[in-house]
């Protein structure tokens, strides 16, 4: 068992999916009680029969013209057994999120990183729709300071909590934080 920061959310078992074999290796020693699976994201999920209460990722931003091969593949063919049509223009952020999220048990949560693209970029359109789908609650924020300190593209986080329950009737949500990241400002 692991606590997580500063809260009283106790974590049974962590595992992390890492296809990089360096970053898969400095995780695992930076976070020795966590699982560190070096794998290519999409076959591990296709593999496992493991499922999870929540979801939390980073994934990356890379654009149709280079998200290409047996990834692109496997990731695809995922979602559209998920029900999920993704065109060829879809970036890999996209499905990352589709397959993480069908992953959860039910009642599960997940949160990720996404390009402020989440808002106008053609995949957006089947991941909320699925997303809103299947889980109780789907919010979008938008952070006003940058979220990594790093030049890097213009971020938001989704939060999807309640998956496989029943629908509140205002499904997805936008939103601002502060500068202090404490309050949801506007919808
Ligand atoms: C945006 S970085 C996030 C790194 C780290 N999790 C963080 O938040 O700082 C995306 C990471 O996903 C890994 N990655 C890219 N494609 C992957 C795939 N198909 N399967 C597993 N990991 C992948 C990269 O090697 C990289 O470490």
């Amino acid at each position: 068992m692991a606590t997580v920061g500063s809260s009283s959310i106790t974590v049974r078992a962590l595992v992390c999916v890492e296809q990089d074999g360096k970053a898969a290796s400095v995780a695992a020693q930076r976070a020795p009680r966590v699982r560190v699976c070096n794998d290519e994201f999409f076959a591990w999920a296709e593999r496992t029969g493991e499922r999870f209460n929540c979801f939390v990722g980073n994934p990356p931003f890379i654009r149709y013209q280079t998200f290409n091969g047996d990834a692109r593949r496997r990731a695809l063919a995922l979602c559209a057994k998920l029900g999920v049509a993704f065109s060829g223009l879809s970036a890999s952020w996209a499905p990352f999120l589709v397959v993480a999220a069908n992953l959860l048990r039910p009642g599960g949560r997940a949160a990720f990183v996404a390009p402020a693209a989440i808002g106008h970029a053609p995949c957006a359109g089947p991941l909320l729709d699925h997303l809103v789908g299947r889980f109780q609650e789907v919010r979008v924020v938008a952070v006003r300071r940058k979220l990594f300190p790093r030049p890097s593209e213009n971020c938001r986080l989704l939060l999807a909590d309640g998956f496989w329950r029943r629908h509140s009737r205002d499904r997805l949500r936008r939103c601002r934080r502060d500068p202090a990241g404490t309050r949801a400002a506007a919808r």
